[in-house]
């Protein structure tokens, strides 16, 4: 077992976890992002409450979605070990302004961006996910199957400006985030190669791009709705 020992202890194991948690991480997004969309269907909200009652009654699904926590605990921890490592190495840190090297300011500000999205995790798990499994949320009947009305509840969120807003501007706090660390996922992994790593950084990016502004259409649209 020293293998895992080795890997969780050393710089280059941890951020190989990164990588590796960060790119699940990243395949999530897209497939939450798949389901959420049903949300701007003009179906009184069945689809989104089909889907979120599939999810929440799925057996496989529930274990991928303890995985997927597994995975967000991780990612944290490690990139603040590195962090720390990072500090402890460097305490005075650069003297010449980083910005003057060629890396962008969303790479050196992984941390920072992180936390951010760390923030924005806990509130929208209390928001939807801690009230769905431990709340009150009235019940539909769709397709003769009762079930947790969670349109609603996601849906009348949105009519508050506040809510809406800190959502979009979450979206592009996570673009930030996507934008340096999809490609550098690959990197850590020592996926780069002359032949792929323009591709590999053209696709991060686009993804970095089109999944937070998708994100960011819900809230927009369902609030826009709420007032016209
Ligand atoms: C407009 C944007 C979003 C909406 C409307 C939304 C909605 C929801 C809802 C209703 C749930 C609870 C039901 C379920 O588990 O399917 C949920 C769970 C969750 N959301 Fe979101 N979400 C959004 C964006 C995001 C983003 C950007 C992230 C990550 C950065 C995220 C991370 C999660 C996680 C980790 C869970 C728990 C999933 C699980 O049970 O495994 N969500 N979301």
């Amino acid at each position: 077992m020293s293998w895992i020992t080795n890997t969780l202890t050393s710089t280059v194991g941890r951020k190989v976890i990164m990588a590796l948690t960060g790119l699940f991480l990243t395949l999530f997004l897209a497939v939450h992002l798949a389901g959420n969309l049903q949300l701007l269907k003009n179906d009184g909200g069945e689809s989104f409450n089909i889907y979120t009652q599939f999810m929440a009654h799925n057996p496989l699904i529930q274990a991928i979605s303890k995985g997927n926590f597994f995975f967000i605990l991780l990612h944290i921890y490690v990139s603040f070990t590195l962090y720390f490592r990072n500090k402890k190495a460097r305490p005075v840190g650069y003297k010449v302004a980083p910005g003057n090297v060629s890396s962008s300011w969303a790479s050196r500000s992984m941390t920072l961006l992180g936390t951010l999205i760390l923030i924005f995790i806990l509130l929208h798990l209390r928001g939807y996910w801690y009230v769905l499994k431990f709340g009150h949320v009235p019940m539909v009947t769709v397709n003769g199957v009762e079930m947790h009305d969670a349109y609603r509840l996601v849906v009348e969120s949105y009519q508050n400006p506040l809510i809406a807003g800190f959502y979009i501007l979450s979206m592009g706090v996570l673009a930030f985030h996507l934008w340096h660390g999809f490609s550098s996922a690959f990197q850590s992994l020592g996926l780069s190669h002359v032949k792929y790593t323009g591709f590999i950084k053209v696709v991060g990016k686009l993804y970095a791009i089109v999944v937070p502004a998708l994100f960011a259409l819900i809230p927009i649209m369902l609030y826009l709705k709420s007032i016209g």
